[in-house]
């Protein structure tokens, strides 16, 4: 498959930023952009002939999606998360998936310190009362955050920074993660789950979304947290049982909430947002906006529209959710041939064997494999015959074939 640059189509959902717009439109591609998300019947009908997908956590990429997909060479998540993208089914059909793992990081965790700091002096709850004309002024149940002890679950890229600027402010923190992390400063490891819930001030979960995690905190988990503590989930919401929550919010166990994701979030501005969780007192609700600042958005937009550009026109995949990760530089005078395969002994050798039977001369060349795929990029310098990109076409490991030039 060869895209013509000019004819490059890009299809960019629920309101992508416009940096990521511009940046696309400055490298003449056509761009089509639609301010709520799609389901899967609309994307079916709008994904033919799109070269690139733009989506945030909305969207769900299916599939069924993928493969009514005929265009389709790369999806870009402009946001942290891709479990709304089959990776699998991705990976099948050669498309690479890219997001944004580090642009939202800061601003998930500065919501996180202000909600921390408005639940533990009770804020939600003093600014009601003065909007209905009550001055109270008792500071019964405010507190200091300082001293106090925040365990984090889940220190990837946002536990983390959260621990330190925790620890900044004169919190303990203390973590648990499934994988091995090293502990920031004088982050306290706790060795379960139970340990951190039994020992800490105030809860916050920062897991990712992967399947296994999907209701692992229920009424166990808060049961198991001191009394008066507080809890907050800015990661992905159906990994809470907000009944649980509720109950354990109404009994008086959990102090208050922070909720920023919920496990079914409206689709777009304007629906009922529908919550077990409504109209509790010293409860902070956010419409799912831990990431959303302009700088974050905007960071967002540049970094995964430059992945997609960069993809599109020289085939690197360096970050790539799914694909190996090659970046070759780019050569003038010279055409690419980008190979998704499947990843069994003998690719290479069979690739440069097809080349060398028609005389071809390997100019570059640089291949990464990952789990069941292998990707390839080969650069040619002078002219070849049609048959050579036939030949390689019809290997039994090729998944997909694209010439740049
Ligand atoms: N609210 C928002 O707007 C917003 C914005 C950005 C990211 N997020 C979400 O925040 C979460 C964290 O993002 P990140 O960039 O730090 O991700 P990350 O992948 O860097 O970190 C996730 C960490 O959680 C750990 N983990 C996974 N399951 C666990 C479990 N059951 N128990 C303990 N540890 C577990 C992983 O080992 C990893 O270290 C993600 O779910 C992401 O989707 C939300």
């Amino acid at each position: 498959m060869m895209i013509d640059q000019a004819k490059v189509r890009v299809l960019l959902l629920e309101s992508i930023h416009r940096d990521a717009v511009s940046r696309l439109e400055a490298e003449g591609y056509s761009v089509e952009s639609v301010r709520n998300a799609l389901d899967e019947s609309e994307l079916l009908e709008r994904i033919p002939g799109v070269h690139l997908l733009g989506i945030r956590s909305k969207t769900k990429v299916t599939a069924k999606v993928l493969e009514a997909a005929d265009s389709l060479v790369a999806v870009g998540a402009f946001c942290i998360g891709t479990d709304q993208i089959d990776l699998h089914a991705a990976s099948a059909a050669g498309i690479a998936v890219f997001n944004a793992p580090f642009s939202n990081t800061r601003s998930v965790v500065e919501l996180a310190i202000a909600e921390i700091i408005s639940m533990t002096r009770r804020l939600t709850e003093k600014n009601a009362l003065m909007h209905e004309g009550v001055w109270d002024k008792s500071a019964d149940g405010a507190h200091e955050i300082r001293g106090r002890r925040l365990g984090i679950v889940g220190y990837g890229n946002i536990g983390t920074q959260l621990s330190v600027l925790a620890e900044n402010l004169g919190m303990h923190v203390s973590f648990y993660d499934t994988a091995d992390k090293l502990a920031l400063s004088n982050a306290h490891r706790c060795a379960s789950i139970e340990e951190l819930l039994e020992t800490s001030d105030v809860v916050t979960l920062h897991v990712d979304g992967r399947p296994g995690n999907a209701g692992f905190f229920g009424a166990e988990q808060f049961k198991r947290m001191k009394p008066g503590a507080l809890f907050l989930n800015l990661s992905r919401g159906i990994v809470v049982d907000h009944v649980a929550l509720r109950d354990a919010l109404t009994s008086g166990h959990i102090a208050g909430a922070a909720v920023d994701v919920f496990p079914k979030e409206p689709k777009g501005r304007g629906d009922e947002f529908v919550s077990e969780l409504r109209g509790l007192p010293n409860v902070i609700l956010t419409p799912h906006i831990g990431g959303s600042t302009e700088e974050a958005q905007s960071d967002i937009g540049d970094f995964v529209a430059n992945k997609l550009a960069h993809f599109v026109q020289d085939g690197n995949t360096t970050l790539s959710v799914n694909l190996p990760g090659v970046a070759l530089p780019e050569q003038s005078g010279m055409s690419r041939i980008v190979h998704v395969h499947i990843n069994t002994p003998g690719v290479l050798a069979q690739v440069n064997s097809i080349l060398a039977q028609h005389h071809v001369n390997v100019e570059g060349q640089l291949l990464s494999t990952r789990g069941e795929y292998g990707y390839l990029i080969t650069d040619i310098g002078g002219p070849y015959a049609d048959d050579v990109l036939e030949q390689l076409r019809s290997m039994e490991q090729t998944v997909r074939l694209r010439v740049l030039s």
